[in-house]
């Protein structure tokens, strides 16, 4: 089944994204540390333009941290783009987003705006929260809670614009978009569980086999992902009736440890390796790490 997801309201967000961004100093971009390039928007690219750009990878505590830093090389590669894997919920990140941002764009007479942007579910809203310091935006597990895009005053030295979660039209990359759907960033009626615990699966065995056995004390991950499913099933008792198997409720569970982190820590692409091999050069400046070095004079 083809996967894609694109409600009437993130046409409208996109619509008034284009405006926001004419005032907006840094575009911060929520990615899934776990599918960073699958999570990232196309469309968002091009509408920055020349501004500078935080990418958080958020989640990165439930993300493979030796891909993770592999996709910050990567990311970093770009001009004008910094990376940080974040965790959304820590407090202490406030003061080293605001510190980045004013760095990036340092502004004299008025606070740094910011536009947060991301895919559904990929914590925006946590984000927003812990960067105010309260509860000003809904959370929810449910793809598509916010729905409008609101300007957030935080006081800090740096104001947000918070974008409702968005995809792209036309979700052209299907191994990218049953990567966003394993997320839990696509609306649950757009795609089939069972196939996307199927593909989960068939990563698990490719990547992290150990991980897969350990999480449903598998012997082997011999055989077909169906074929482990359904060991999956048994071993979890998952039944509809005496014998029969229940693919659609052992399907939930492997999604659902995936999103949760109790598959382990897991990521589902790495990017692309380079086709020559550079040395590193010692004189370029990494300056998400040169900001957060420095001694902290946002802090209040
Ligand atoms: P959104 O605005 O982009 O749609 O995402 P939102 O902040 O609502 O976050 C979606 C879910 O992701 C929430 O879980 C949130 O707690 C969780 N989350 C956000 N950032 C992180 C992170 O860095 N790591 C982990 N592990 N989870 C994160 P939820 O199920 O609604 O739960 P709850 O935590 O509120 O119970």
């Amino acid at each position: 089944m083809a996967i894609g997801w694109y409600p009437g309201h993130m046409a409208t967000a996109l619509r008034e994204l284009k405006t926001v961004m004419n005032r907006t100093d840094v575009v911060i971009e929520v990615v899934d540390a776990r599918l960073p390039e699958s999570s990232a928007n196309p469309v968002l690219r091009e509408l920055r333009g020349q501004r500078p750009c935080i990418v958080l990878m958020n989640k990165s505590d439930l993300a493979d941290g030796a891909v993770t830093r592999q996709w910050v090389r990567h990311f970093e590669k770009s001009a004008g783009v910094s990376a940080l894997p974040v965790d959304a919920r820590e407090s202490q990140l406030a003061r080293k987003v605001v510190k980045l941002c004013q760095t990036l764009s340092p502004q004299t007479k008025r606070a740094c705006r910011a536009l947060v942007v991301g895919i559904p579910n990929v914590g925006k809203s946590t984000l927003i929260n812990t960067l105010a310091g309260k509860t000003v935006a809904l959370v929810g597990n449910k793809p598509a809670v916010t729905r409008e895009t609101k300007y957030v005053e935080l006081r800090n030295g740096v104001d947000v614009w918070d974008s409702p979660g968005m995809l792209w039209p036309h979700l052209k990359d299907q191994t990218a978009a049953h990567r966003l759907a394993a997320s839990g960033a696509i609306g649950e009626n757009a795609y089939d569980i069972t196939e996307i615990a199927l593909f989960l699966i068939e990563h698990m065995v490719q990547a992290y086999p150990k991980l897969l056995m350990a999480r449903f004390k598998l012997e082997s991950v011999e055989g077909t992902s169906l074929a482990l499913l359904e060991a999956i099933a048994r071993h979890r008792a998952c039944f509809i009736r005496k014998g029969d198997v229940d693919f659609e409720r052992a399907a939930h569970l492997v999604t659902q440890d995936f999103r949760t982190g109790k598959l382990g820590h897991v990521s589902l692409e790495a990017p692309p390796a380079p086709s020559i091999a550079v040395e590193p050069d010692p004189a370029a400046s990494n300056e998400a790490e040169a900001a957060l070095a420095q001694p902290d004079e946002a802090a209040s």
